[in-house]
């Protein structure tokens, strides 16, 4: 990784760990490289991600069903996938310091925004030689030629080593989809067009991992697989590209630091009949969010070959059969939770020329939604404190801090991202010199971005964070 690459995410990763929110993977034995844990913020801004995809793609939707298929499946699947052939990464190695690399990236390292290197691994090796790539560690410019390195992972199912018990973990979840194809249609018979969705874990063995969780081995998806008419597959297909976008806006992501980049002919899969992504400019430059695919009848038609199962549609109002096409928007959990992270983190001057460190998270994604925070603590202040935060804890992940002075506690929940800090004071309980009686039985609310402060009334307070939360 390069130096400035290291500093432009140091602080975020730094953050991460301090605040709970990411842990290095191991680390009570040296750690383990490239694996993370997520600390109790993380999980809940995890949770966050998850649900507002879930509630979005699958259950707001009359046309979307869920599923949750398991992680080993037959290796047959991944022969009619085509992974077994064809899910490699081109490898090369540095003959001088036998350093490896994936060579596509080291091309678009050196040719920049707009190269396009397609799956071709002879055109691959004429551009290394073409371009004079340079081995990034010790900058010699002898390579191996790129070899196909296949990213499943393989593992064992039961007592018996052999042929017969190989297995591998999921490279994606897309697959699990397909193969229940017909257990939906048969049992839920749903009407094209229709999608499933699904989250869960996918493993693959990347050459190069890193960029903090950007690309890692182990990570999360959230896949929808669309089913529809053939030849109505490019309607689906723009379709899906503006509502994926617009889920992102929605999650208050810098519109200038998002694009939709259209595949050129050379980088598609030979299944696909167009493919974009949607592209975040992170601190290490422009890299892919969210891939939306149309994927035409390519993997159903391989199952029905494979299994020898049908996987025709039979339209009866059209009396037609066919097998479906499909339109596939597939987003990492952990990539849009990084995309969250590095568009939420902020160093402010304040007026008073203090920094604050601060997580800008759209409320809705934010892992803490309200903080309270007595001025006093004993007494009838303490008690209406406690009060309401066992009240508000029933219906959101609020806080209870007392400890220190009210400065440090905004700054704390400032680097948690914690849109709301609320005050509990005399005024509230209306006791005390120099009370304002107009103040009694409420509390006030400070909004982490503005900083501006408002008084709520107690009773009030649950419909105006649901209100806020929007
Ligand atoms: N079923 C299609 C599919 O898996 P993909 O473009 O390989 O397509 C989809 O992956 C998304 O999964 C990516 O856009 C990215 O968000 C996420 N993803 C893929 N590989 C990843 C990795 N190694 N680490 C973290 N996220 C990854």
């Amino acid at each position: 990784m390069a130096k400035k690459v290291q500093d432009a995410l140091k602080d975020l990763v730094s953050l991460c760990k301090r605040r709970g929110f990411i842990f290095p993977g191991s680390e009570i034995y040296d750690g383990l490289a490239n694996t993370w844990d997520y600390g109790p913020y993380g999980v809940e801004l995890k949770r966050n991600i998850k649900n507002l995809w879930w509630k979005r793609f699958v259950e707001s939707r009359p046309d979307v069903l869920g599923l949750d298929s398991s992680i080993l499946l037959n290796p047959r699947v991944w022969q009619a996938s085509g992974h077994v052939s064809n899910f490699s990464d081109p490898l090369v190695d540095c003959k001088a310091c036998h350093e490896r690399f994936r060579a596509d990236h080291l091309l678009e390292a050196k040719l920049g925004e707009g190269c396009t290197v397609g799956k071709n691994f002879q055109e691959i090796a004429q551009m290394m030689v073409d371009n004079q790539i340079e081995c990034p560690k010790c900058g010699k410019k002898d390579f191996t030629e790129p070899r196909a390195f296949n990213l499943m992972f393989q593992t064992q199912l039961g007592v018996l080593e052999g042929t017969g018990s190989k297995v591998f973990l999921r490279p994606e979840t897309a697959q699990g989809i397909f193969i229940n194809f017909k257990n939906i249609m048969d049992n839920v018979r749903p009407k094209i067009p229709f999608g499933v969705g699904q989250i869960g874990k996918s493993f693959r063995n990347e050459i190069t991992p890193g960029n903090f969780i950007f690309r890692t081995r182990e990570f999360e998806q959230m896949e929808l697989e669309f089913f529809c008419e053939p030849g109505t597959e490019k309607e689906w297909y723009d379709y899906w590209r503006k509502y994926c976008m617009d889920f992102v806006f929605g999650l208050g992501v810098t519109k200038e630091k998002l694009r939709l980049r259209e595949h050129a002919k050379e980088e598609l899969s030979h299944y696909s009949n167009g493919t974009s992504d949607i592209e975040y400019e992170f601190p290490f430059g422009w890299g892919e969010l969210w891939g939306i695919a149309s994927r035409t009848d390519y993997d159903l038609t391989q199952h029905q070959k494979e299994s020898k199962v049908k996987m025709e549609y039979f339209d009866a109002v059209a009396n037609k059969r066919y097998i479906p096409y499909v339109v596939e928007p597939s987003l990492g959990v952990d990539r849009l939770l990084l995309v969250l992270l590095c568009d939420a983190y902020d160093v402010e001057t304040l007026e008073n020329g203090e920094e604050r460190v601060v997580l800008h998270f759209s409320p809705k994604v934010a892992p803490v939604k309200a903080a309270i925070l007595p001025l006093v603590k004993k007494g009838k202040v303490k008690e209406v404190a406690e009060e309401i935060y066992q009240k508000l804890i029933q219906n959101f992940n609020v806080e209870y801090d007392e400890t220190q002075s009210i400065g440090k506690r905004y700054r704390r929940q400032d680097e948690l991202g914690t849109p709301f800090c609320i005050t509990v004071d005399f005024d509230t309980i209306g006791e005390g010199d120099d009370v304002k009686p107009e103040n009694k039985g409420m509390v006030t609310v400070r909004e982490r971005d503005s900083m501006k402060q408002e008084h709520v009334k107690i009773e009030d307070l649950e419909n105006w964070i649901f209100a806020h939360l929007k």
